[in-house]
């Protein structure tokens, strides 16, 4: 996945007083951490990143110009705001791990899969704050969709300073904890879903004759385009395929192929699919 580019900021960060722990600054944690640099978020000295590897910390904390260790316990006596993104598995050795440095006024972003904000808690010990949050890749570009519950003692102050954290790499939705695989199985996994329709609408393309660069540019956008339609005229996704499909036309045509190939009921097997698999993950 290619980096983002962060140059040093010109203004003060937005939040400047905040200081904020990323533990497990890997794929979705790193996407998040540089995201907030490249928007200014926060102050790039009062970042703390872990990782699991001191080599990846080094190389990591000279890429980022943060301060990047193996030391999970450090991090967190240094900050205010906690994200967790290690892996669902290994949140509860984390949270033990950190709980020495935890307290009622610190507050606990966890986006890992399938752990439960009471788990966290739990682990915890104490009534401390915790969100949970499930957002996508996407996020590296200020793209990404996220949704955001609570646990019992998030004040509603902590629940807005969560929600500009994703706001800031994209669109948030607030739901019910209840909800949260659910949203795993269909935006967190989504991505996935929609780059292996882009590539299939590319390699659709070539079959056609088109050659290859041109159609992925065409599919990708195209796939952008109906995205955006969709959000930004509030439509029924099914009013704006009636748009498209005139009658006796191309396109009904194609319509008719993807419905003979179970395109929607693949699509709703893969979310149940990645759903059911969401709610086993914590437990590893
Ligand atoms: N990838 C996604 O699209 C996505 C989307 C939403 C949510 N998530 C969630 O994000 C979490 C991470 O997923 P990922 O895909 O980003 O995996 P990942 O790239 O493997 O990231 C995990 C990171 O945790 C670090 N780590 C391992 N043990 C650690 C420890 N004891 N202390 C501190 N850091 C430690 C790893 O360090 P090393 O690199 O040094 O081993 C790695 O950087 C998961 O809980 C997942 O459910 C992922």
């Amino acid at each position: 996945m290619a980096e983002i580019t962060v140059e040093a900021p010109q203004t003060p960060a937005k939040l400047p007083q905040v200081r904020v722990a990323v533990l497990g600054a890997g794929k979705m944690g790193g996407i998040l951490l540089q995201a907030f640099l490249k928007e200014n978020l926060f102050a790039a000295e009062k970042i703390h990143a872990t990782v699991g590897h001191a080599e990846r910390a080094l190389a990591l904390s000279t890429q980022w110009g943060v301060d990047v260790s193996t030391n999970n316990l450090e991090a967190v006596r240094q900050s205010d705001l906690i994200l967790v993104g290690v892996k669902p598995f290994q949140v509860p050795d984390l949270i033990a791990e950190i709980k020495p440095a935890l307290n009622k006024t610190k507050m606990l972003v966890s986006f890992a899969a399938s752990v439960k904000t009471r788990a966290i808690e739990e682990a915890a010990g104490m009534e401390i704050a915790v969100v949970r949050a499930m957002p996508n890749t996407p996020s590296a570009l200020g793209a990404g969709a996220a949704a955001l519950c609570r646990g019992r003692f998030v004040k509603e102050a902590q629940m807005e300073l969560a929600q500009r954290l994703f706001e800031t790499v994209g669109r948030t939705v607030l739901v019910d904890e209840k909800h949260m695989d659910a949203v795993t199985g269909l935006s967190g996994s989504g991505p996935a879903y929609l780059y292996i329709i882009i590539e299939a609408l590319a390699e659709a393309g070539v079959k056609v004759g088109l050659p290859r660069d041109i159609a992925t540019q065409l599919a990708a956008q195209t796939a952008y385009g109906a995205s955006k339609m969709v959000l930004e005229t509030g439509y029924h996704p099914a009013l704006l395929k009636d748009a498209v499909t005139t009658p006796a036309g191309c396109t009904i045509d194609g319509i008719l192929e993807l419905e003979e190939g179970g395109l929607r009921v693949t699509l709703i097997k893969a979310v149940m699919r990645a759903t059911e698999r969401a709610r086993q993950l914590a437990a590893g």
